[in-house]
């Protein structure tokens, strides 16, 4: 079998209940442990629905996705849970204390790994100038932080869950250019045998990605690292230079 944490899609094509016409088609990649895959194409090209078959929030139409070699519909909510850990586009804060939100996939966690967490996610300095830090209050929905800390707290979740498979939609773009460079060195580390998956919008997040796969209308039109696609795609230039 391939390694735990491998993500395998077999010509998934995908459509959302009721619509004509489907929303991913013939999607084929597998994005290895130790290795980071990187989505990157236009407003509504697919990369959030691609991403959410992956802890089953919708099943494919047709095809096959394969986790750690084997088929993700007969593996249970619990192995998902435990296996797979996702950043989601809109971050989402339970209202509770931040240790609480940090533990929602690592109840085990003691203080300090919370701490190790917020600290390669950029954001234990803000958490230790709140008041009561860890016990600090999250008010419903994560209102009472700003956009870029309710991000980063998802990403200090993620790593707190200590999965075998990330899932990061546009999880940087949020942050200042130089606070997703930090965060992006600090999660090397951690995240190194992990597969990890990015959908990105800035091309500078992504550079140094093992694959690349450029999604255009729900379909990969072209996949390559920086240097092969700057080379070969059209699509990806212009993604570049826009
Ligand atoms: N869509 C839909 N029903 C949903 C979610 C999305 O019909 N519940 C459609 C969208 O209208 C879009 C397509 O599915 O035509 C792909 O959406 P999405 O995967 O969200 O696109 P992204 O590439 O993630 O777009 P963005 O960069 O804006 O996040
Ligand atoms: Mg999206």
């Amino acid at each position: 079998l391939p390694a735990p944490g491998t993500v395998e899609f077999k010509n998934v094509t995908f459509g959302y209940p009721g619509a004509e016409a489907p929303v991913l088609s013939d999607i084929s990649f597998t994005a290895k442990p130790g290795q980071t895959t990187a989505i990157i194409g236009s407003t509504g090209a697919g990369k959030t629905t691609l991403l959410n078959l992956i802890p089953r929030l919708y099943d494919a139409t047709e095809g096959e996705i394969l986790i750690g070699g084997l088929p993700l519909r007969e593996l249970g909510r619990e192995t998902i849970s435990q296996n797979i850990s996702s950043v989601p586009q809109r971050p989402y804060l339970f209202s509770g204390t931040i240790a609480s939100n940090l533990r929602f996939g690592a109840q085990e966690a003691e203080e300090e790994d919370l701490w190790e967490a917020l600290r390669i996610a950029q954001a234990d300095g803000f958490v230790a100038e709140r008041e009561g830090q860890l016990e600090s209050k999250i008010s419903q929905g994560g209102t009472n932080v700003s956009g870029g800390q309710r991000q980063r707290l998802c990403i200090a979740r993620a790593l707190a869950a200590k999965p075998k498979t990330y899932l990061f939609d546009d999880s940087f773009s949020a942050l200042d250019v130089s606070t997703d460079a930090k965060l992006r060195a600090a999660l090397v580390e951690p995240t190194k045998d992990a597969a990890v998956i990015i959908v990105a919008q800035r091309v500078s997040t992504i550079t140094e990605a093992d694959q690349i796969l450029v999604l255009d209308h729900g379909e990969i039109v072209a996949r390559g690292t920086h240097e092969e696609l700057l080379e070969s795609s059209e699509t990806y230039q212009e993604i570049v230079t826009s």
